[in-house]
Order: C-alpha cells, then sequence, then structure tokens
C-alpha cells in the first residue's frame, strides 16, 4: 500500500483526480470504477474543470460503478445514478451507453448482480477503482461480514450505514434498506485502487484498514493483500495511524 498523508479534504480530492487523470491521459480508453458518497465529490469536481479546459478526454473512457440502492427510482435524487450524473457524466463528454450502475429498479437480486458481474469483468475488467471507506471499514457495500463476498451481491444495510447515510434523505426511514454491490472479489481485481478518506470519523476505520488484521469484519481491510493500493487520505483521516 502507498499511503499518501495530505493536509485536508480539497489536497486529498486534487491528488486523487490527478491520479484518474493520469490514468485517463495514458489510457483513453480506460475502464475506472467508480465510487459515490461525499468523499469522492471533489475529486469529481476536479475531473469536470480539467475537461472543461480541454485537459482531460472522457470519449473512450467506460465507467463500472461500485453499487446502487435496491428499489430505489433513476429519477431518485438519491439513486447513486442520479449523484453521477449530478457530479460528473453530465459535465464531461462520457458518452451514456459506457457508463454503467446496477439497476437499483431491478428486483430480481441474483439476475441483476449476476449480470453486472459478467459486464465486469468483460474485456479487461477495472483499470483503477476509486473507494471512499464506511465508518465501519465498509467498502462499496461490503458491510461487516463473517466471510468476504466474491461477486456483486445484494447486502442488507448495517443500521450504522442507514445511520450514516440518512443525511442525504429526509428520514432515516427513507434510506433504501438493501443495495447491490461489487462483491470484495470483484474489488480486488482491478489493476490499480484508489482509496480516498477524510475527517476524523474514518479514522478508526482506516487505522483498521491499514494496521489491523485482514477480516471481512473490517472489509476495507483486504486491500492490504492487493498489488496496487494508493491510499490518499487527509491529516484528520490518518491521526490513528503512527
Ligand atoms: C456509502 C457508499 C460507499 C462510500 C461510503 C462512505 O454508503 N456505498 O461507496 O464509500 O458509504 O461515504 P462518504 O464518502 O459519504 O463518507
Amino acid at each position: 500500500m502507498k499511503i499518501y498523508k495530505v493536509s485536508n479534504y480539497h489536497e486529498m480530492s486534487k491528488k486523487a483526480a490527478s491520479i484518474l487523470a493520469a490514468q485517463i491521459v495514458a489510457d483513453p480508453k480506460s475502464t475506472l470504477g467508480l465510487a459515490t458518497g461525499s468523499t469522492p465529490i471533489g475529486t469529481y469536481e476536479f475531473l469536470c474543470k480539467w475537461y472543461q479546459e480541454g485537459i482531460l478526454d472522457f470519449s473512450q473512457i467506460k465507467t463500472m460503478n461500485l453499487d446502487e440502492y435496491k428499489g430505489i427510482k433513476r429519477e431518485n435524487s438519491q439513486s447513486y445514478y442520479h449523484f453521477m450524473k449530478e457530479h460528473l457524466f453530465d459535465h464531461v463528454n462520457i458518452k451514456e451507453e459506457n457508463t454503467h450502475i446496477p439497476d437499483g429498479e431491478c428486483e430480481d437480486a441474483n439476475t441483476i448482480c449476476r449480470e453486472y458481474e459478467k459486464l465486469i469483468q468483460k474485456g479487461n475488467g477495472v483499470d483503477l477503482q476509486l473507494l471512499g471507506i464506511g465508518r465501519n471499514g465498509h467498502i462499496g457495500f461490503n458491510e461487516p461480514a463473517e466471510t468476504f463476498a466474491r461477486e456483486c451481491h445484494c447486502v442488507t444495510l448495517a443500521q450504522s450505514t442507514i445511520e450514516a447515510n440518512k443525511r442525504f434523505f429526509e428520514k432515516a426511514e427513507d434510506v433504501p434498506r438493501q443495495a447491490y454491490t461489487m462483491g470484495i472479489g470483484t474489488i480486488m481485481k482491478a489493476e490499480k485502487i484508489l482509496l480516498l478518506a477524510s475527517g476524523e470519523d474514518k479514522a478508526e476505520a482506516l487505522y483498521q484498514t491499514i494496521c489491523g488484521p485482514v477480516t471481512p469484519k473490517v472489509p476495507a481491510s483486504i486491500l492490504q493483500f492487493h498489488k496496487n493500493v494508493i491510499v490518499i487520505a487527509d491529516e484528520a483521516a490518518l491521526s490513528k495511524v503512527k
């Protein structure tokens, strides 16, 4: 793991966007694995800006998003589909048919997860996977569990995740209870992984991820076994890593 400590959210976002930009420039046909949540918003802002300044070209880029709430309509402003359009896709020249997010409206969990997994592994898989981290160490929506999930699957969200994500909804009852997510195995197949974390509320999860034992109880800890992981985190998020 390569760990970069930066001073704040802005610096984290700039560095993360630079790494994504380098990938896009080096291989304009890259497949990017993308994440949602408040962590990558600043990163996407830089990418949009650099596209508008003529530095980046997304015309051949493909994207595969990590996850989506189950039972949520695309038009819902809290869907990850909506998030991606708002923060990235609507502002750059990416082709809509090259962007992929699990279909949260599909009720048939087995079919959708099988198809999404197949789609990701088609071609060369994900070249660079962007990740945030949950306060309980989750990546994508892989919640702490007894085993690591290999492939895309349907998860029941942890109560702590519902609590953490309710800030985006009108009320806690509106947060979907389930989600479709890439599995830990899916994420680990990515060529390169970029994990971002900002703020003190991520400090314990990040400490366990970097310094703790590799265990499905801290899903992100599996990243210790990946050959090419870059962590970019601010001082607050790294405050427990000495
Ligand atoms: C969400 C997403 C994750 C994200 C995490 C942290 O539930 N499924 O992909 O990394 O929680 O979110 P935030 O960046 O808002 O702290």
